[in-house]
């Protein structure tokens, strides 16, 4: 396999106490951002491709992009399905080369979500897949929800124990406060309840939603046992930011190279300070 699974990169992540970065990609430039500021930094990488980014490029195009990217940096790099929700996007990612999948089950009564993980995890393991589990909501940032509603939305360690365990998955994605998208204000997550999660759970943990989580935040959360860091939002910010600046400044360029080369390096930097704060730095 092309693609390292997540399992090996997590679990030598999980021993030595770093973070691997997962981050999204949709289409060349971003891919190559991001494989670029792996390879100047010498980390493993987790390169995800949500169904809406699949939809979007095509499948056969995200896999050959990363392929090739993957090859040229010579780096351990996983090619991994964040938040599938269904067996068939499941499968399709498996049939194309990808290493890791995630099976998104969160919005699922419970029993329900085990019975499809643990479905995902048969099959992808029969040929040397891993498979991220989710349990908890993630709470949107535009959702206006009381304190109750949002502890209600969290992982309960208790249940981890059981999901992990009845699943077998390899991988537990958990909901403590965190959301996606820029936060409305200071994150409030609950590293008590991340601290309980760890020590009933032996797999490694992933935090989804890490745009806009303070450093200090980041660092907590991998000092007490987070393996897998999800960023999108801040990567797509700097690629928009990048684009729109270039375009005031010359608004005459017409030639796409020229109007996104500056995105490329804004987004490659962007990774580059995440993967030095997870600290898997020299990690490859
Ligand atoms: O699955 C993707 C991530 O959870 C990204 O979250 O857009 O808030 O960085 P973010
Ligand atoms: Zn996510």
């Amino acid at each position: 396999m092309l693609f390292v699974p997540n399992k090996l990169l997590l679990e030598k992540a999980m021993a030595e106490g770093y973070a691997v970065g997962a981050f999204n990609t949709n289409n060349l430039e971003t891919t190559r951002a991001i494989v670029r500021a792996a390879r100047e930094l010498d980390s493993p990488l987790i390169l995800a491709t949500s169904e809406g980014a699949i939809n979007y490029a095509g499948i056969n195009n995200l896999k050959t992009m990363a392929e090739i990217a993957a090859q040229e940096s010579g780096l351990p790099i996983s090619l991994h399905l964040d938040h599938g929700t269904s067996l068939e996007i499941v499968m399709r990612c498996i049939r194309h080369g990808w290493s890791s999948v995630m099976y998104d089950g969160s919005k699922l009564p419970f029993e329900e979500n085990v019975a499809n993980a643990r479905q995902v995890v048969e099959l992808a393991h029969l040929v040397g897949v891993s498979v991220e589990g989710e349990l908890g909501r993630l709470v949107g940032v535009e959702d206006n929800i009381s304190v109750t509603e949002r502890e209600a939305a969290m992982t309960d360690p208790d249940q981890a124990q059981e999901f992990v365990k009845r699943t077998g998955v390899d991988a537990l994605a958990v909901a403590i406060g965190n959301a996606h998208g820029f936060y409305k204000g200071e994150p409030q997550l609950d590293f008590i309840r991340l601290e309980q999660i760890r020590a009933r759970v032996e797999v490694p943990l992933v935090l989804h939603g890490a745009s806009g989580i303070p450093d200090e935040g980041i660092r907590r959360a991998v000092k007490i046992g987070v393996d897998k860091i999800n960023i999108d939002t801040e990567v797509r910010a700097a690629f928009q930011k990048a684009v729109a600046s270039f375009l005031a400044e010359n608004p005459q360029v017409i030639d796409p190279r020229k109007i996104l080369g500056p995105a490329i390096k804004a987004m490659s930097e962007v990774v580059k300070s995440k993967i030095e704060l997870f600290g898997s730095v020299g990690k490859a």
